[in-house]
């Protein structure tokens, strides 16, 4: 069998496209223009390139894009003014605190300083709290467009066994919770899981999200089942540097019935669920 692809990039055109039409909207009805303010501290090469892109595609459909850009020694007390005062700014209506923060500031506090309301990262512990017991909350960006691609190719996700692998709180966790919510039978295993492979086995949906460098074969893979590979890893093969994902592609391409390549899956989705999520946040705002 050789698995159908799922073209996050393509799906991921989709949904800015619905974004753009909901901006339009906000402005003509209701003189609104959505803002999405993005703060980065200090020069994390990897996330300077993710917050050009997330400026950048803010931009491209409609939306106010505002960076702030401190250095790597600010302040825990000058980091939370600002939030405050993106807070109480009306122009903005998404706030999102680019992760990993310097060692010296305390991430939980940040996070949690955010305006629910505003927090188009679904990490504010009142919005985790919802998620957990199914009241309409701020979804995480990446499992929210995991759900979306699933959703798109299965249509009903209802009864299937799903076995996510990774537990971090952006992705492991939320994922798990997102396909509870839609009536799968979910394992979260992780790199301390006894019988990793077996449990991999019974998935007829399998989310990887571990971040380690094509860790799981396709003899790992249930044939026909659906792989949706989370991870992002940068390596060098025959001397050049290439993205792989968590997922040996090749291999389990030849026996799932449908797989997220790297790059072009996962990834354009989550930026584009940034922006869904920040017209949402600017349609309860003033919709
Ligand atoms: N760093 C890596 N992924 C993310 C994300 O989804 N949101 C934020 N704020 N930081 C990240």
């Amino acid at each position: 069998m050789t698995a159908s692809i799922i073209d996050g990039k393509e799906f991921a055109a989709r949904v800015r496209a619905k974004v753009a039409e909901h901006v339009t909207a906000l402005k003509e009805q209701h003189g609104v223009t959505p803002g999405l303010a993005v703060v980065l501290v200090g020069e994390d090469p990897a996330s300077q390139v993710y917050v050009r892109s997330k400026g950048k595609q803010t931009v491209e459909v409609g939306m106010a894009s505002f960076e702030h850009k401190l250095n790597a020694d600010t302040s825990e007390a000058d980091l939370l003014d600002l939030i405050a005062k993106l807070n109480a700014d009306p122009q903005v209506h998404g706030i999102l605190v680019q992760l990993p923060l310097p060692d010296h500031l305390d991430s939980d506090l940040v996070i949690n300083a955010i305006d629910p309301a505003k927090d188009v990262d679904g990490f504010h512990i009142s919005n985790v709290g919802m998620l957990g017991t199914g009241q309409k909350s701020m979804v995480p960006c990446t499992p929210l467009g995991c759900l979306m691609m699933l959703r798109d190719h299965h249509g009903s996700l209802s009864g299937m066994n799903a076995v996510v692998v990774g537990r971090s709180n952006i992705v492991g966790k939320p994922m798990a919770q997102l396909l509870l919510g839609d009536s799968c039978t979910v394992t979260i295993a992780h790199s301390r899981s006894k019988d990793l492979p077996a449990i991999c086995q019974g998935a007829d949906i399998l989310v990887a999200a571990v971040g380690r460098p094509e860790m799981i074969p396709g003899d790992w893979v249930r044939p026909g089942a659906t792989v949706i590979d989370v991870g992002i890893n940068r390596i060098e093969r025959d001397g050049k540097t290439r993205l792989v994902g968590d997922v040996h592609f090749d291999s389990a391409a030849q026996v799932a019935g449908a797989i997220t390549p790297v790059p072009g899956g996962v990834g354009p989705m989550t930026i584009a669920c940034l922006l869904a999520n920040t017209v949402t946040a600017a349609c309860r705002a003033h919709g």
